[in-house]
């Protein structure tokens, strides 16, 4: 059994967890999350001051994982870190501390793509969350289908074209006046909303659009930002609920129509979600309702999970050090970072 400490400092949440197992049997010992909510003030991260609300969080939030695992240090086999993608200033307090950490007890060090992190998520609380499945990963930062075989082989089948998924709902709810981060308060006045009312286009998704075709998988969601920001200028205030039941609709069933092509092209039967938009219950319950015609079951993490945490990175942390995976002391915090494992056929 393997003992791994899990560091995530890539954006606005300094979070730290223990993780045990082998494997795909893997317990999660403890997690703790420490959100910035400085940043709510500015409407968005500012990157100088998550670095040094890091710098200052990283020790105690370590301790207290460690704590609430009853473990000390001793214990650890490897420390796993997020370097990247992310805010590079934010990335380097954690890829630091790790080095810093493992250098100083011998034990290895691992450096995690951070959303191969979100990944591994899902499997933290469902056991069947696990390869082959079609994966929808959907942060503040990426929008990525791509088709799992196996844990470290990743077929990237699409993405956006321009903003993320999670950054589409930011925006938007700025538009409508709502506070940051967006995506759970969109969620939320779209429900009170008629869907009737504004019927925003579906960029990207066509019915004559064929697998192969460089727009069947992706995504695109700054026009429909501008349509919503149209809609907003003309509206009324009474409009918002509506509008954003519009804006939220057309998401959905885009995601959610890409998702269920690669379900059909694959032929899998699960479906996993990642990233803090896969914390949205209506997009969970419009994909569980589409694939289940295909025969596909779908898996979401709950809110805790989906958005940023240590847990996901402790737990792809397990998988490449069973792999005999090791990061060198030189080991790089990057802001961009291609997937690791990445299989083309
Ligand atoms: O994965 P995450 O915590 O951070 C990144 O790696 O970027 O994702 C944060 C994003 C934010 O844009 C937030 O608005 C969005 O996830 N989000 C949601 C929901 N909860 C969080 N978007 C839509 N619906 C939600 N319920
Ligand atoms: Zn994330």
């Amino acid at each position: 059994m393997t003992r791994i400490l899990g560091i995530e400092t890539s954006c606005d949440e300094t979070s730290a967890a223990v993780l045990s197992g082998h494997g795909d049997r893997a317990s999660l010992e403890s997690l703790v999350i420490l959100s910035q909510d400085v940043h709510r003030i500015f409407g968005g991260v500012v990157p100088e001051i998550a670095s040094r609300h890091h710098l200052t969080a990283i020790v105690p939030v370590v301790r207290q994982a460690l704590a609430y695992a009853s473990a000390t240090l001793d214990d650890i086999d490897a420390v796993a870190v997020t370097h990247g993608p992310g805010l590079v200033g934010a990335l380097l307090v954690g890829v630091s501390f790790a080095k810093a950490l493992a250098f100083g007890r011998s034990v290895p060090c691992l450096g995690i793509h951070h959303m191969e992190g979100h990944l591994f998520a899902t499997a933290l609380e469902h056991a069947d969350a696990v390869p082959p499945f079609i994966a929808l990963l959907v942060s503040g930062g990426h929008t990525l289908i791509v088709d799992v075989e196996r844990w470290g082989e990743y077929r990237l089948l699409g993405g956006t074209r321009d903003d993320a998924a999670g950054e589409a709902f930011d925006k938007v709810a700025k538009l409508l006046g709502l506070p940051y981060p967006g995506g759970p308060h969109v969620e939320r006045l779209a429900r009170d909303g008629d869907p009737a009312r504004f019927r925003f286009s579906r960029p990207m998704l066509r019915r004559n659009q064929q697998p192969g075709d460089e727009d069947f998988y992706d995504v695109s969601f700054s026009g429909l930002k501008t349509a919503v920001l149209h809609a907003v200028r003309a509206g009324s205030a009474d409009d918002a609920p509506h509008i954003a039941r519009g804006f939220h609709d057309a998401r959905v069933e885009t995601l959610v129509e890409k998702t269920a092509r690669a379900v059909q092209q694959f032929k899998r039967t699960r479906v996993v979600l990642g990233g803090g938009v896969a914390g949205n219950r209506t997009l969970a319950e419009a994909m569980r309702h589409r694939v289940r015609r295909l025969g596909a079951d779908v898996y979401a993490p709950s809110p805790r999970l989906a958005t940023d945490n240590a847990a996901m990175i402790a737990r792809a942390g397990l998988f490449h050090f069973d792999r005999g995976d090791r990061a060198a002391l030189d080991l790089n915090a990057f802001a961009a970072l291609p997937l690791p494992g990445l299989v083309t056929a």
